[in-house]
């Protein structure tokens, strides 16, 4: 087994280093190799996914993906952008599929900016389409408005667009893995407004036919939106689109505590997947040992289990994690008094204990 380790920007090599550390003391037959991507990579080669960076990706059975992005790369063209790195790997190895879980650990029930009983127990699963929508679709771009009020101005516009077949694909990814949990899928869509989201509808509620032991539904996003703080545990799976499932999944990660909890695969149709924490580069912390790595460490669970099939280790790696939050291990994300802050390294070594 093959892993591609991507550390990136910011905290993104002190917490794939914990995760790396992880892994290898699992005791598995298991090669990682590591590459600039990123800030990072434009640094060194003039291009945030350099052609070695994306072979070695595509030669790997999965890769490790810490985060990338800094301000000193804000003003650069967009082409140029360490964030293309990671749309580009999604689009050049086919990641369609973003699984994005949502778990409150009873430990962390208290860091929810909720009330605990709105979030205990919680165990959402968010599946956002990742290789379609307004993030890739063509024509995008600014130009000239050409009549009406705003004549001569600069106009910016995107495409929102799906094919029927790549709707179909992330339903049938959505309805099997609701199958595997609480047998309940929501489709969310703004099919009231949007020509694309009808479709994204109508596709959704023909493949739901093919699954009558999963209670489907649907509701729009704006709905979704204010369900989602109203009342989360009404979700088991939702299912939606690349635009929406962004704002939605960093709106979910608030309801267990932190961002630096929250882990995420993107797999394509051969199960070969990206694994991250949706956490992003966060330059201000970074090298000060503060990053949480624990979302980048449930990132390498979520690659045992999904790439390589080893659900065992993958419960293995989730169980020292429960472990250490039930020893009152905190980084500064998730510390509340009474409790052990410590640092990333510190974190990692004890989930590395926790495990032995
Ligand atoms: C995410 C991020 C990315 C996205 C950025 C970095 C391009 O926000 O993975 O959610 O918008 O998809
Ligand atoms: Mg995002």
């Amino acid at each position: 087994m093959k892993v591609a380790v991507l550390p990136g920007d910011g905290i993104g090599q002190e917490i794939t280093t914990q995760a790396v550390a992880v892994l290898k003391a699992l005791g598995l037959s298991l090669e990682t190799e590591e590459a600039p991507v990123g800030g990072a990579a434009y640094d060194s080669a003039g291009d945030p996914l350099p052609q070695a960076t994306l072979n070695l990706a595509r030669d790997a059975d999965a890769i490790l993906f810490g985060a990338v992005g800094g301000w000193q790369y804000d003003k650069l063209p967009r082409a140029k952008r360490p964030e293309q790195a990671v749309l580009g790997l999604r689009r050049e190895l086919g990641l369609f599929a973003n699984l994005r879980p949502s778990i409150v650990y009873p430990e962390l029930v208290n860091a929810s900016t909720l009330k605990p009983e709105v979030v205990s127990g919680l165990d959402l699963l968010i599946l956002r389409e990742l290789t379609g929508d307004i993030y890739f679709g063509q024509p995008r771009g600014v130009r000239t408005v050409e009549s009406g009020p705003f004549a001569g101005q600069r106009e910016g516009f995107d495409t929102m667009r799906y094919a029927e077949g790549e709707i179909s694909r992330i339903m049938h990814v959505g309805f099997a893995a609701a199958r595997k949990r609480g047998k309940r899928l929501c489709s969310v869509d703004k099919a009231n407004v949007l020509e694309t989201m009808q479709l994204w509808k109508d596709v959704a509620a023909a493949v739901a036919l093919e699954y009558p032991d999963v209670e489907y539904s649907s509701m729009y996003v704006d709905n979704a939106a204010m369900q989602l703080v109203r009342n989360p545990k009404q979700f088991d799976v939702i299912v939606t689109g690349n635009m929406f499932g962004d704002i939605l999944s960093d709106e979910a990660s608030m309801l267990t505590g932190s961002i630096g909890m929250q882990p995420s695969a993107s797999l394509n149709a051969s199960k070969k997947g990206l694994y991250e924490p949706i956490h992003g580069s966060a330059p201000d912390i970074a090298g000060k040992d503060l990053a949480n790595p624990l979302a980048t460490i449930l990132s390498a669970a979520m690659m045992l289990r999904y790439s390589f099939d080893d659900e065992a280790s993958a419960g293995r790696i989730e169980a020292a994690v429960r472990k250490v939050l039930a020893q009152g291990y905190r980084t500064a994300d998730i510390f509340e008094p009474g409790t052990n802050k410590v640092g990333t390294r510190q974190m990692g070594e004890a989930v590395l204990k926790a495990l032995a």
